[in-house]
């Protein structure tokens, strides 16, 4: 797990402040759930055959004995808030949105991490085809104002409970029949959880995936006319997307819409002598993925089924593709001016000349624990600010400060009254 110091906990800080200026704007309301939770939840919510509660969950017992997770998502907290709350007598859709630090006990790599960062929405009460085509604008939206280029939405649907049988049905008929091919992993998927194999990334696995059933020859007509209108809203939004039959998702929950937002960059290859396939070789990076889940809530023990749906966005995977130029949070301004001190005097009233800038929202910056005037000159210049404020013995007996323009050098003596008005009228 890792420690995010300067630019790095700068760039995550202005993710969640953008991400969450929009979703706001879309009429999502901020929430936060506990990082801790019952295991049963995610047991339960996640699905026990996953692999995020399979092999990744950090689960502890309490000295009381109760058995408690640290959250590997988000989604069924926001269901169990919900039901909590009986949330059904709001007006639906309720939309809630929340961020931070979920934890898999996954094997640490780049873009993949033990504690890991979410941005997180989800549209619950509703199981109309709009709310997914809204779930998709925010992240597309989000991922075009933090610089992301070139990404897709990858597109399926799983159907509802009762295209959803026969479509298993079919698959394992089909998996059985070439038994012999798979994995062990997959072998076990086929009594727990068949779809999951569509999923494998063993080669012969994928070869297999070319004739095995495709969801959508299985929708029912209502469950096509989700996907249909689904489609149709991401067109006119001209929101890049593509039909991946092959898209299942890792999770237990999905019915209907699942996707999956991806990038394909060009894998690291040995620059002075690749082979064509290793120059053509492209690595798919899964930015954020989310879906439907219209019967989590029976699961969880609601009495009635809760439609809903949602997506989270990888945001390590997102910083680490972005970049972090247009992520500054808004809380950081570059200074406007350096304040120097000199002498004893000088130090202080240091802190009430800030203050005073503060209170005037004027950014400055300063070196309170540097004496010299040529330390104190060298940072102001390192970090290229117009102004610098010095402060002397005499400045502090005639209550003032120079104000020096460090381009001319040119300066003036200003009365601390009248600072905070002076460097304000100051381009
Ligand atoms: P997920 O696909 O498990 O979905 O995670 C969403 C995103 O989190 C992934 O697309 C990926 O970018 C990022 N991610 C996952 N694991 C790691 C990791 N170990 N390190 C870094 N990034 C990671 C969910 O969590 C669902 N709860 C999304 C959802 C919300 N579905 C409906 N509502």
């Amino acid at each position: 797990m890792r420690d995010f110091v300067g630019e790095k906990w700068l760039a995550y800080q202005g993710f969640f402040e953008k991400a969450s200026e929009i979703a706001l704007y879309y009429g999502f309301t901020p929430i936060e759930v506990p990082i801790l939770e019952q295991e049963d939840l995610y047991i339960r919510g996640s699905g026990d055959s996953t692999d995020i509660v399979t092999k990744e969950l950090y689960s502890l017992r309490t000295k009381g004995g109760d058995r408690l997770a640290l959250r590997p998502e988000f989604t069924p907290s926001f269901m169990r808030l919900y039901m909590e709350r009986g949330m059904h007598n709001q007006q639906q859709p309720v939309m809630l949105m929340s961020y931070g630090p979920l934890f898999r006990h996954d094997n640490p790599q780049k873009g993949r991490y033990r504690q890991l960062y979410q941005f997180n929405l989800e549209v619950m009460g509703s199981d109309k085809s709009i709310n997914d085509a809204l779930v998709i604008r925010v992240l597309s939206t989000i991922l075009d104002e933090v610089g992301v280029k070139d990404y897709t939405f990858e597109i399926n649907s799983l159907g509802d409970k009762d295209c959803r049988t026969a479509f298993k049905k079919a698959l394992v008929a089909y998996y059985r029949k070439h038994n012999s091919a798979l994995s062990p992993r997959s072998k076990e998927l086929l009594k727990t959880n068949p779809l999951r194999i569509l999923d494998s990334k063993e080669p012969r696995e994928i070869e297999l995936r070319d004739g095995a059933p495709n969801s959508i020859d299985y929708l029912s007509g209502a469950s096509k006319q989700h996907f249909k209108e689904v489609l149709e809203y991401l067109e006119s939004l001209s929101i890049p997307y593509k039909v991946n039959n092959a898209l299942v998702r890792g999770l237990d929950y999905y019915t209907r819409t699942v996707f999956e937002v991806v990038i394909y960059q060009d894998a690291a290859v040995d620059p002075t002598n690749p082979t064509p396939e290793e120059a053509a070789k492209q690595i798919r990076i899964e930015l954020g993925g989310g879906g439907r889940y219209d019967y989590l809530a029976k699961t969880l023990g609601s009495k009635r089924d809760i439609p809903a749906i949602g997506a989270a966005l990888g945001v390590d995977r997102i910083i680490e593709t972005a970049g972090t130029k247009e992520l500054m949070p808004r809380i950081v301004k570059p200074p406007k001016v350096f304040f120097i001190q000199l002498g004893y005097e000088a130090k202080l009233k240091s802190l009430i000349v800030t203050e005073i800038l503060r209170n005037a929202k004027v950014p400055v910056m300063q070196s309170l624990s540097k004496d010299s005037l040529g330390m104190q000159l060298g940072r102001a210049e390192e970090l290229k600010v117009p102004y610098c404020i010095i402060m002397g013995q005499k400045e502090v007996m005639e209550n003032a400060v120079i104000v020096r323009l460090m381009e001319t050098r040119s300066q003036e003596l200003v009365k601390i009254a009248d600072l905070g008005a002076y460097i304000k009228k100051l381009k």
